[in-house]
């Protein structure tokens, strides 16, 4: 049985939805929610606005009834991000983000010669707190250094309590008699390890054999090492070719093998010539001989157009070419001019 009271109220609401006009689908505000959605409503229903998750309004909830003018008052409701705290700066490192904003993902780098110690990207959630403890880049670190055989470490300065830090460097030497393969000085990584390390290995090398015409010293040793020395010296005569002290290299070879070579005697009696850019008199200058090496440059004459020209001579080893060109002056001839007074051609 139906009440009167009910039928009365109900032919109410009925002339009410009649006499009014239906409020069509409210509006969408952007991150916000409608309860209930619906594609009309009746006067007197109600809706209620709500920001989504991760959102918030400044005002709050909005509660609307539709109006029997069945159009919906203006919303201003107005729904933004949380935001989550400030994570723009990353010591030793950087930070990529656009916002702090809900439900932006901010992500992390380190320099080189860190690492991120923590997660490599954050979320900002719903709660406007980041999802993970933001991270922190630490100095990578290498541990102590293996010294290689037959080496010592001469500089090691461990900066980061007993390790060393990205860049840092140690120095080997090798024990006496040993030649080093590699560089010397390795390097702290930025991967934690060190850069290859140079090998250290016995050297000998022969005894030296004394030259013709000259000695040789060395150390009077059971065997010559790397780094040891000898000289080298010339009889009467004789000039060294090559240097005085040469050295046991890393190859097991000497440096170099000098040699002793003779002076040349003179066949010219008399003669003006060049001399490192000077003009001198061979038989005054050269005494004693030349030395092996040493150079001069006789004068010549060019007959048809009277002039002269010079050519070159150096001893090797006793022996010097006289330039085919060249006519010894003689001193009956003292009409003729010598070569070196005629003018250059
Ligand atoms: C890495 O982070 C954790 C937690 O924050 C901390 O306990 C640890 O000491 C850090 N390590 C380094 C090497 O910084
Ligand atoms: C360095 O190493 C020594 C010996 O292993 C140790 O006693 C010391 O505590 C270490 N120092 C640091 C800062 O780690
Ligand atoms: C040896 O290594 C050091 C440090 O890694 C570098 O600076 C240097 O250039 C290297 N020397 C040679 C000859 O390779
Ligand atoms: C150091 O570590 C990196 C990465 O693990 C590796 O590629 C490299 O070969 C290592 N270097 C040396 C000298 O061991
Ligand atoms: C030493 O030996 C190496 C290899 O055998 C050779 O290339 C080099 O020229 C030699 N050095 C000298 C100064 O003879």
């Amino acid at each position: 049985m139906t009440s009167p009271a009910l039928i009365l109220f109900s032919s109410f609401l009925c002339h009410v939805a009649i006499a009014g006009r239906t409020c069509p689908k409210p509006e969408i505000l952007p991150f916000a929610t409608v309860v209930p959605l619906k594609t009309f409503y009746d006067p007197g229903e109600q809706i209620v606005y709500s920001c989504q998750p991760g959102y918030v309004s400044q005002g709050g909830m909005r509660r609307f009834t539709c109006p029997l003018t069945g159009m919906w008052p203006v919303n201003t409701l107005k729904c933004t991000p949380r935001v989550c705290p400030f994570a723009g700066i990353l010591e030793h490192g950087a930070v990529r983000y656009t916002t702090f904003e809900y439900p932006n993902t901010i992500s992390f780098a380190c320099n080189t010669g860190f690492y991120l110690n923590g997660t490599n990207s954050v979320k900002c959630t719903e709660e406007g707190k980041w999802s993970q403890e933001l991270p922190v880049c630490a100095p990578v670190t290498c541990p102590p250094p293996p010294v290689p055989k037959f080496a010592t470490l001469s500089v090691y300065n461990p900066s980061a309590g007993n390790n060393s830090v990205y860049q840092d460097t140690a120095v080997f030497e090798c024990l006496p008699q040993h030649a080093m393969f590699g560089n010397n000085t390795i390097a702290c990584t930025a991967h934690g390890n060190w850069t290859k390390l140079p090998e250290c290995r016995e050297v000998k090398c022969p005894f030296p054999s004394r030259p013709d015409n000259g000695f040789v010293n060395y150390p009077a040793k059971q065997a010559l090492h790397y780094k040891d020395k000898a000289t080298y010296g010339c009889h009467d005569a004789h000039v060294l070719d090559g240097p005085e002290e040469v050295e046991c290299t890393e190859l097991g070879n000497w440096s170099a093998t000098p040699s002793c070579k003779a002076s040349c005697k003179l066949s010219v009696k008399k003669a003006t010539v060049l001399y490192q850019g000077e003009r001198v008199q061979l038989q005054e200058k050269f005494k004693n001989g030349m030395l092996h090496g040493d150079k001069v440059s006789f004068f010549c004459k060019n007959k048809e157009k009277k002039c002269s020209y010079t050519e070159e001579a150096q001893c090797i080893d006793g022996t010097i070419e006289i330039p085919k060109c060249f006519k010894e002056h003689s001193s009956f001839a003292f009409w003729k001019t010598d070569a070196s007074d005629v003018k250059p051609c």
